[in-house]
């Protein structure tokens, strides 16, 4: 059914047709996925209108938790979590304007939609259905790029920016054919029923992906949750990863930091990065814990709730946005991404993920490192958060590129889209050659 070319008239009247088919009962993903395709096929995003009509109904039947009398200062900065003035924002944009038909439309014109089902194989006995877009540059140097995503986030995440890396506004700049799957679990990509699918197992996919795509040999941009896919296919597949370049570096201090530190001997930067890692985890780490702990537990409480859910990711876009001014619009749709298919598959991938986190891969893959501040947020106590020192990046990653931008905070993307590309294109450019 859904092996038609993707033109404008065919998904306009398979978007008509899908319309008309319940979902809701027969398909627990509320969307339509295309069963068992061993190699892409065109994917529409079309989510049952019968599930979208519950959504608002809950979203109108809200009902925002009572909060302390003396928040402003409590609860500054969202501390503790978004405020009731904010939920009731949220929840009253979402009742009265906010249109996912409208959003679901863009979605389909703005880029090429693709789903294919990876076989089950050495790394994880089961299949691995995945969504991705795939955007092929006309430049003939153009370089293959995959861009893997984390939380609370999905392929929307690079939409500012595929544009700009397949065809650059500077023809003299690296032009990328872009590959951007959801994660197993997010947007449209099906949550796996089985557990172990990690960091190693999906990157293992990824790269049959881009196998079945005809690219031997590829660039690897990650971030978050897949900074861990990324690292992991740097040492899968080393050889056919061109270079790989995150803005995500969680890199704990050793023993030897630790003791350098209780003698007053680490450097200023060592302390202040040391002192922000502790503040996070203290502070504001709170729900990847719970994330990896008790995922069904808050799954079972979240799928019901479509504002409750937009309020548990808001409150962590809030805190590392570094002052992104998120336009309701935005928040509702990107929960709305990974409310869909409900939410326990990737609040899961936490406990995966920090499992493989432990133990993380040294790579020779050629590596680049941004570093965007946190100036402009709330929380003072995170603001050297990103700053990991260059050698403690150099015990991972074989480093040859470092930029570090004063603000940007943890979705640089969205945030600075012009200064995130000419990173990629700067590193990417140095590898092959290219300025
Ligand atoms: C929360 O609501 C207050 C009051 O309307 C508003 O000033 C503030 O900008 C809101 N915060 C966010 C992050 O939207
Ligand atoms: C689609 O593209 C338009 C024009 O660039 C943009 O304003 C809009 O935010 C995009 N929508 C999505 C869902 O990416
Ligand atoms: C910590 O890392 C430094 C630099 O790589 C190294 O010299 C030291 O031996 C490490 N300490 C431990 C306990 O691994
Ligand atoms: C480290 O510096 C602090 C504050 O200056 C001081 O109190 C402490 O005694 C010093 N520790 C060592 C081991 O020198
Ligand atoms: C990358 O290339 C640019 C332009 O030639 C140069 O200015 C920059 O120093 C290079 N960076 C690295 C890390 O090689």
């Amino acid at each position: 059914m859904l092996s038609q070319r993707n033109t404008t008239a065919s998904w306009t009247l398979r978007s008509v047709l899908l319309a008309a088919i319940p979902l809701a009962a027969a398909n627990p993903l509320n969307f339509a996925f295309p069963s068992s395709a061993t190699s892409p096929v065109p994917f529409v995003a079309s989510v049952d209108p019968a599930f979208i009509e519950e959504t608002l109904q809950k979203a109108r039947r809200y009902m925002p938790s009572i909060d302390l009398l003396d928040a402003a200062e409590s609860n500054a900065g969202w501390l503790e979590g978004p405020p009731r003035e904010n939920m009731t924002a949220l929840a009253g944009f979402w009742a009265e304007e906010y249109e996912w038909f409208q959003t679901q439309d863009e979605i389909n014109n703005n880029l090429s939609h693709y789903a294919v089902t990876i076989p089950s194989g050495a790394h994880y006995e089961h299949p691995i259905p995945l969504h991705f877009v795939h955007e092929r540059s006309a430049a003939e140097d153009a370089i293959p790029l995959l861009l893997l995503h984390g939380w609370p986030s999905t392929h929307l995440e690079w939409s500012k920016v595929i544009g700009p890396l397949v065809a650059p506004t500077d023809t003299a700049a690296q032009a990328f054919h872009v590959v951007a799957p959801d994660l197993p679990g997010f947007g449209f990509s099906p949550a796996p029923m089985y557990s172990g699918l990690g960091a190693r197992q999906m990157g293992a996919a990824f790269d049959q992906l881009m196998r079945q795509l005809w690219y031997s040999s590829y660039g690897v941009i990650s971030t978050d949750l897949g900074w861990y896919v990324g690292l992991f296919l740097t040492d899968l597949v080393p050889d056919s990863i061109i270079g790989h370049l995150s803005d995500f570096w969680i890199i704990p201090p050793n023993a030897t930091d630790l003791e350098r530190l209780a003698q007053n001997q680490t450097t200023e930067q060592e302390t202040r990065y040391i002192t922000a890692l502790r503040a996070w985890k203290s502070n504001h780490f709170g729900y990847a814990t719970v994330h990896a702990q008790l995922p069904l537990a808050l799954g079972q409480a979240l799928t019901d709730t479509p504002v409750g859910f937009a309020g548990w990711v808001w409150e962590l876009m809030h805190i590392v946005g570094d002052g992104y001014a998120y336009s309701l619009d935005e928040v509702i749709t990107s929960a709305m991404m990974l409310f869909i298919q409900g939410t326990w598959g990737k609040l899961r991938a936490y406990k995966e993920a920090l499992k493989d986190g432990e133990n993380l891969p040294i790579t020779k893959v050629p590596t680049g490192a941004t570093q965007w501040g946190f100036p402009n947020g709330d929380f003072k106590d995170i603001q050297y958060f990103y700053d990991v020192p260059r050698d403690w990046l150099e015990r991972l990653v074989n480093l040859v590129y470092l930029s570090t931008h004063e603000g940007g905070g943890h979705f640089p993307a969205l945030s600075q889209p012009e200064l995130w590309v000419q990173d990629v294109q700067m590193f990417f450019g140095n590898l092959t050659n290219k300025t």
